[in-house]
């Protein structure tokens, strides 16, 4: 098995996957599969302009703001990452299916793929479930680990790799610019 193999998707499909605290499913599907209409356009826009997730994710990117050509071209970078098998996005529904959140595997290195995330904060909750379900898929698809790279004072995104058995591992700070911590878990 050389360093040239990939993670083998073909089995995937939208998994249910549960709110802490409260009864509806909400569900994790891949971002192929999601026929994008302008209303989750709009809620991508919403969630991605909420203080909590423009601050710790899209500040930098978009100084002036979370717009809706930012979310058409994150749909439409997060479609090709599927189409080329180079890196996969899911997308979280709610039960009316709208856009809440997402959670993605940025590389198609099994050796190593670099977790990110985020959920609207309507929908709170979500992420730890999003992760374990997030985890078994991976592992199914051949991946050996996943790692994720979190900014200093970043205690929530801390807390749903902790409940996740991530643990801190330096090894796995890449973007020292950017992050102050990388935790790991081997699968
Ligand atoms: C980090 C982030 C994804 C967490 O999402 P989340 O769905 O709220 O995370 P969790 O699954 O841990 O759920 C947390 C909530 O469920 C509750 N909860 C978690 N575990 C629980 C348990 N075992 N029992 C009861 N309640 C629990 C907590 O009270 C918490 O609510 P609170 O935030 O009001 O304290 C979200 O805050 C976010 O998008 N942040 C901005 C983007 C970001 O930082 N991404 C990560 C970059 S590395």
């Amino acid at each position: 098995m050389g360093p040239s193999m990939t993670p083998d998707f073909s089995f995937i499909s939208p998994l249910s996957i549960e709110r802490i605290a409260h009864p509806d499913t909400y569900s994790l599907i891949p971002a192929k599969d999601l026929d994008i209409k302008k209303q989750h356009i709009q809620s991508i826009v919403d969630s991605c302009s909420e203080p909590e997730i423009y601050s710790w994710l899209f500040k930098e990117m978009a100084p002036n703001g979370y717009t809706h050509e930012h979310a058409n071209g994150f749909v439409n970078w997060a479609k090709q990452g599927w189409e080329e098998n180079r890196y996969f996005v899911f997308f979280i529904l709610t039960p009316s299916q709208e856009i809440c959140g997402a959670i993605d595997i940025k590389s198609n290195q099994i050796e190593k793929g670099e977790v990110g995330y985020w959920i609207s904060s309507h929908h709170r909750g979500l992420a730890t479930n999003a992760l374990k379900n997030l985890r078994k898929v991976a592992k199914r698809a051949g991946y050996k680990l996943l790692f994720a790279q979190t900014k200093e004072g970043n205690i929530k995104s801390k807390s749903v790799l902790r409940k996740n058995d991530f643990i801190e591992d330096s090894t796995y700070l890449f973007d020292v610019k950017c992050c102050a911590k990388a935790y790991k878990i081997e699968l």
